[in-house]
């Protein structure tokens, strides 16, 4: 009889263990350190930036840009991370009007509303953007609308230090 109970005992033993194996399995993706985004393609920054735009979500209208700022470790998002924008015009010269620097909200969020971007010699039309918080290695790169579009919604992801 206590030989019975025994392996009663073993079996109840590894049952736990395998239940507390599959919790921990279940809980890692979530919590691991280890996940990871895949970082934003850089791009050229190009002859026309100029640091310190005015602060400001709106440049024009027709072409919205939404998303969020995240690290690549672990895939948070960066409350505060600023974006500078600049794009040529409707006439396909740079300008000021079109320059702008915004943070994303608490939840790493940011929404910028610009003109679909003037043609410009020899290239596809395209926003510039810089992406820049603490720790982050800063994001110089460029988003590329299609003629017609009226919406982007991109993720920005920036590489620890
Ligand atoms: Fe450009």
């Amino acid at each position: 009889m206590g030989g019975r109970l025994g392996i009663l005992r073993r079996v109840l033993a590894a049952g736990a263990v395998a239940a507390a194996v599959i919790t921990v399995v279940a809980v890692r993706p979530a919590t691991s350190p280890a996940q990871t985004c895949a970082p934003t393609k850089p791009d050229a920054l190009g002859p026309f930036y100029i640091p310190g735009a005015p602060e400001r979500e709106r440049t024009g209208r027709g072409l919205v840009v939404t998303g969020s700022v995240r690290s690549a470790t672990g895939c948070r998002p960066l409350s505060g991370a600023q974006i500078e924008w600049w794009s040529a015009g409707s006439s396909g010269d740079y300008d000021d009007a079109h320059r702008a620097t915004q943070r994303t909200d608490a939840q790493g969020r940011y929404r910028y509303e610009t003109d679909f971007p003037g043609k410009y010699p020899g290239r596809p039309p395209h926003l510039h953007l810089r992406v820049t918080a603490p720790g982050h290695r800063a994001l110089v790169t460029q988003i590329y609308p299609t003629p017609g579009q009226t919406a982007v919604d991109t993720d920005l992801v920036l590489v620890v230090n």
